[in-house]
């Protein structure tokens, strides 16, 4: 069997990625020390101020989070194939056909693999939700960290009514990320022990091996 190399992922569409990645590992630490500050209160307003540099560190990356999601959404509309948004999203008869037959591979029903350059019409799906969620995760953060912003307030208000409710569905939202990120990263690790596309390098150096039939 001989395999030829294709490029999947621009550089743009790498940073998003990691950026994304990043800021949000560093959203939901200091998420949960916002939520529930772990380290002694007698600390507080003395030589450190802990919450306000959480708080701090919460909002610059809240603000690289926010940036990745408006990359990403540059790519669903101008970025390379794999990256637009109807290569991957379940609104095409190639990619509906493409969910069920990864459902079923991932299921263990069949052992054929539908290879493509971009991402399986599941993983778009997957991705496609994360996205949405991301943007109510930032809409709801800037209505909590601007409240007297008429901008925010119209968006806030008309999402999510009272700030106490924006912030129920911001720490909610929270546990979509973390679980996402576990079976993300299992399914990431399983794809690329099953199939020999070097499914986890493509995310850094954007090239996969697909099957070549010369
Ligand atoms: C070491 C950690 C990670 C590795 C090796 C990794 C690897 C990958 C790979 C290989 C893809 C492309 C998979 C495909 O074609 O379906 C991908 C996509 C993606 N990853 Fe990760 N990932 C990691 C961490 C994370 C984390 C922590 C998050 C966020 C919680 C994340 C969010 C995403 C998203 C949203 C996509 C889809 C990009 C898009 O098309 O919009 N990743 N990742
Ligand atoms: C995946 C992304 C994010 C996660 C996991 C996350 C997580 C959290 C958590 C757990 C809290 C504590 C709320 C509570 O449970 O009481 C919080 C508070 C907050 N977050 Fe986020 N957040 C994210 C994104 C953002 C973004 C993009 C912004 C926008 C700047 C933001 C701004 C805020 C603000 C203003 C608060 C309230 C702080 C306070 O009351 O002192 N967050 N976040």
């Amino acid at each position: 069997m001989t395999y030829k190399i294709g490029y999947a992922w621009s550089v743009l569409f790498r940073l998003f990625h990691w950026a994304f990645a990043l800021s949000i590992i560093t959203l939901v630490v200091t998420g949960l020390y916002i939520n529930n500050p772990w380290t002694n209160t007698v600390l507080e307003g003395s030589r450190s101020f802990p919450m306000a540099t959480m708080r701090y560190i919460h909002f610059l990356a809240g603000f690289v989070f926010t940036a990745a999601v408006a990359v990403r959404l540059y790519l669903w509309l101008f970025g390379n194939r794999q990256e637009k948004f109807w290569d991957s999203a379940p609104i095409t008869p190639r990619n509906i056909k493409n969910l069920f037959s990864t459902l079923a591979y991932y299921t263990y029903l069949t052992d054929r693999h539908d290879e493509r350059l971009g991402h399986n019409a599941l993983a778009g799906t997957a991705y496609l939700i994360t996205i949405v969620l991301a943007a109510i995760q930032f809409i709801s953060g800037f209505y909590l960290l601007y409240p007297e912003s008429l901008f925010w307030q119209k968006w806030g208000v008309t999402l999510f009514k009272t700030q106490q409710q924006a912030r129920f569905i911001h720490h909610i939202l929270m546990w979509y990320f973390i679980i996402f990120a576990f079976f993300h990263l299992y399914i990431v690790i399983w794809n690329d022990i099953k199939s020999p596309e070097g499914l986890i390098s493509s995310i850094f150096n954007g090239r996969k091996f697909h099957r070549s039939s010369s």
